[in-house]
């Protein structure tokens, strides 16, 4: 099961709109691929976006298999993959590094992650507004 929630008035964000969706994409996507390969019927993903004055938090959390400690510091290198993955889903290990690179171009950007194996993922990744919203609010 998926779910999104989202404050309905977020602030706009000086982005690169196609570099950022397929960040997103591609951190979301890792999120369904490996619970479903670990869990199938009772996987749940979970999006949720909040904000707090400038800045936009969105947290991207799943029940799926986790990342072992020694995987979950070399993630972010191109062609790492985790050594603990159910099943082997398909993927060459670059989605990653290249999320992160685009969020950590933009301005305020950054991305954190907590995983624990058999405890599930975190990922939240964070913006800022533009200064533009902000002087019109
Ligand atoms: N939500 C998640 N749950 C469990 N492991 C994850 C999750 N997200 C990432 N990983 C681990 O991090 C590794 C790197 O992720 P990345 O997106 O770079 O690679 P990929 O999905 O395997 O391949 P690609 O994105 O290039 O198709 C994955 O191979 C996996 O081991
Ligand atoms: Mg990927």
């Amino acid at each position: 099961m998926m779910s999104i929630e989202t404050p309905l008035d977020l602030p706009l964000v000086l982005c690169d709109a196609n570099l950022l969706s397929r960040a997103l994409l591609n951190i979301i996507g890792n999120a369904i691929k490996f619970t479903g390969t670990a869990r199938e019927s009772d996987g749940r993903v979970r999006v949720v976006v909040t904000t707090d004055g400038d800045q936009i938090a969105t947290t991207i959390a799943d029940n799926g298999p986790g990342i072992a400690p020694a995987d979950l510091e070399r993630l972010g290198q191109p062609f790492v993959r985790g050594t603990e993955m159910p099943n082997a889903p398909a993927g060459v290990g670059l989605g990653f590094a290249f999320a992160r690179g685009v969020i950590e171009q933009h301005p305020g950007g950054a991305l954190a992650m907590r995983s624990a194996l058999g405890a599930g993922t975190e990922i939240t990744l964070r913006l800022r507004a533009a200064a533009c919203d902000r002087a019109s609010r």
